[in-house]
C-alpha cells in the first residue's frame, strides 16, 4: 500500500495491476498501456484537478473529454443523484417517466434555441446520435418519403462509434468495420486555416462549403436525402469555427429541399463555447440537436435529442410512436444529476464563465505561435486548440502517430497536464478553472514545445 495513498487503505499496486488483467480500456493498446504510458487509474477530483491513486495531481486540461464543465468533486450533484436513487431509481423508458425526466425535460426546453421544445433522453452521445438518424427517417416515411433515407455528413467529422454513428463519422475504419450503413455522403467542412476550394479563403470557402451540401442534395436527388448532420463548431476538424453566412446557408439548403437539420451539439453544448448552444453563434434554430457529456457534466451517463416542434408534429397527430427504445434512456438518478448540473450552470453563471475565461485562455494561448509548430490557434469559450505543424509555409502536419506528436504529448503529461494531442493540442478544462490555472496549462504547453522542438529539430523546417 502506497503510503498517503488517494485511496486510503487501498492496495494501490494491486489495483494498478488488477485494471491491466480485467480492465479493457477503450482506446489504448494494450502494450501502450502496459510498457509505454502505464495506465492511470484515478480516485478523486476537485474543479479542474484530477488525483490518481498515489496521490498525484493532473490539471484536467480537456474536461474528461469536454465532458465536466462544471468542474470535478460537485458533492451537491452527488447529494441530488444518493436523494433520487433512494426515492426511485428507475421505471420502464418504453411507457412512462419519472418526476426529475419531465423536471429536465421542461429545464431544457426553456434553453434550447428558438421554438424547439421536446427531448428525447437516452444515455450518451451515439445514442443521440443514432436516435436523430432514426427520428429523420421516420419522419421523412411519415410525411409521405419513404425514399428518404439518406444523410449527409461531413469530411473530418466525428459522431460516435455505434454502427449509424460510425458511419456518419468520416474517420470511421473501413477496414475493422466496412461495409458501413449505406446511403450515408461526406461534403467539404469549413477550414479557415485550410481551405477546402482553390482560390477562395474565409466566408467565401464557408459558403463554397454549405454550396456543396446543395450540389450533393441534387446529385443525390432531392427525394432521398433525410438529413444533414455537422457539429456547429467542428471539433473533430480541430475546432473549426465557420462565419455565421455558413449556417444561415445551410439552414436555407436544408429548408428548400426539405432535408431536416441536426446539429450535433455533443461536445459544442452546455456552455463550451460560451454560450449554451453553440447553434446560437450562428443565429439559426435546427430541426433536432443532439446533446450529451456536459448536460450531467459527467456525473451520470445522459444524453438527448431536442427536436423543433416540426419534427414532432406527425407524432402529435398521427397515432404513431417513434420505432425506438433505449431501457435507460431518461433515467432517474441521472436526469437528477443533471437537473442540479444546470442548477449549479445558472446560480455560478457557468456559461459566462466559459465565454470570458475562454477569451483569456485565448490570447495567452495565441502566444505560442512565436514556436515553430504552432500553426495557428484557435478557439471559442473554452473549446480552444493549438495547430501543430511540422512546416509553418507548407502547414505539412506530423500527424497523430508522429514520434513528435508521441513525445510532446509525454513532456506535457509528465508536467501534470492531462489532454488531447493529434494534430491539435486541445485546451478545454473545466469552466471552474482558475486563471493561475490556465497560465500553468499554457506554461506547460510552451516548456514541452519548446523541449520537443529542440529534440527534433531536423524534423521541423
Ligand atoms: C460531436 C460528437 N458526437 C457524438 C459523440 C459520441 O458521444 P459518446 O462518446 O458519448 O457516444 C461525440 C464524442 O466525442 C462527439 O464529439
Amino acid at each position: 500500500m502506497a503510503e498517503g495513498s488517494a485511496v486510503g487503505t487501498l492496495d494501490t499496486e494491486k489495483i494498478s495491476q488488477a485494471a491491466l488483467e480485467h480492465q479493457w480500456i477503450h482506446s489504448a493498446s494494450y502494450i501502450e498501456l502496459s510498457e509505454r504510458k502505464g495506465l492511470k487509474v484515478f480516485a478523486r477530483g476537485e474543479g479542474a484537478r484530477l488525483y490518481d491513486i498515489y496521490g498525484t495531481e493532473y490539471l484536467d486540461g480537456i474536461s474528461g473529454l469536454w465532458v465536466v464543465n462544471a468542474g470535478h468533486g460537485r458533492d451537491e450533484i452527488g447529494q441530488a443523484m444518493a436523494e433520487q436513487a433512494k426515492k426511485l431509481a428507475y421505471v420502464s423508458a418504453a411507457n412512462y417517466t419519472t418526476v426529475p425526466t419531465v423536471q429536465l425535460a421542461e429545464t431544457i426546453s426553456d434553453l434550447l434555441p428558438g421554438d424547439m421544445d421536446r427531448l428525447f433522453f437516452v444515455s450518451g452521445g451515439s445514442e443521440a446520435v443514432e436516435t436523430a438518424i432514426k427520428i429523420a427517417k421516420q419522419v421523412q416515411s411519415m410525411r409521405g418519403f419513404p425514399k428518404r433515407y439518406k444523410i449527409i455528413a461531413r469530411r473530418g467529422s466525428y459522431h460516435g462509434m455505434t454502427y449509424g454513428a460510425m458511419s456518419l463519422t468520416s474517420m470511421r475504419n473501413e477496414t475493422y468495420f466496412g461495409p458501413f450503413m449505406p446511403g450515408v455522403y461526406h461534403i467539404p467542412s469549413p477550414n479557415n486555416y485550410r481551405p477546402q476550394f482553390p482560390g477562395l479563403s474565409g466566408e467565401a470557402d464557408d459558403i463554397a462549403c454549405a454550396n456543396a451540401l446543395e450540389a450533393e442534395i441534387e446529385f443525390q436527388g432531392p427525394d432521398t436525402v433525410a438529413a444533414f448532420i455537422g457539429e456547429p463548431i467542428s471539433t473533430a476538424n480541430g475546432v473549426q469555427i465557420p462565419s455565421p453566412a455558413y449556417w444561415k446557408r445551410i439552414r436555407e439548403i436544408c429548408d428548400k429541399h426539405g432535408v431536416l437539420l441536426i446539429c450535433d451539439e455533443v461536445i459544442n453544448g452546455w456552455g463550451r463555447s460560451g454560450t449554451y448552444f453553440a447553434t446560437e453563434h450562428f443565429d439559426i434554430v435546427p430541426d433536432m440537436i443532439t446533446m450529451a457529456k456536459g448536460l450531467s457534466s459527467g456525473y451520470a451517463p445522459i444524453a438527448a435529442v431536442a427536436v423543433h416542434p416540426n419534427v414532432f408534429a406527425g407524432f402529435r397527430e398521427q397515432d404513431v410512436a417513434l420505432g425506438h427504445l433505449l431501457t435507460f434512456g431518461g433515467h432517474a438518478v441521472a436526469c437528477a444529476a443533471a437537473l442540479k448540473n444546470i442548477e449549479i450552470f445558472k446560480r455560478e453563471g457557468l456559461v459566462e464563465q466559459s465565454r470570458q475565461k475562454g477569451e483569456y485562455l485565448l490570447a495567452q494561448l495565441n502566444e505560442l505561435r512565436s514556436h515553430p509548430t504552432v500553426g495557428d490557434v484557435r478557439g471559442l469559450g473554452l473549446m480552444t486548440g493549438v495547430e501543430i505543424v511540422k512546416n509553418k509555409d507548407t502547414k505539412e502536419k506530423f500527424g497523430r502517430e508522429h514520434q513528435f506528436t508521441k513525445r510532446l504529448s509525454e513532456l506535457v503529461n509528465e508536467r501534470g497536464l492531462l489532454t488531447r494531442i493529434w494534430d491539435i493540442l486541445h485546451v478545454a478544462p473545466p469552466f471552474v478553472i482558475t486563471t493561475d490555472e490556465i497560465d500553468r496549462i499554457v506554461q506547460i504547453a510552451d516548456e514541452s514545445l519548446t523541449i520537443a522542438e529542440g529534440e527534433f529539430a531536423s524534423d521541423i523546417a
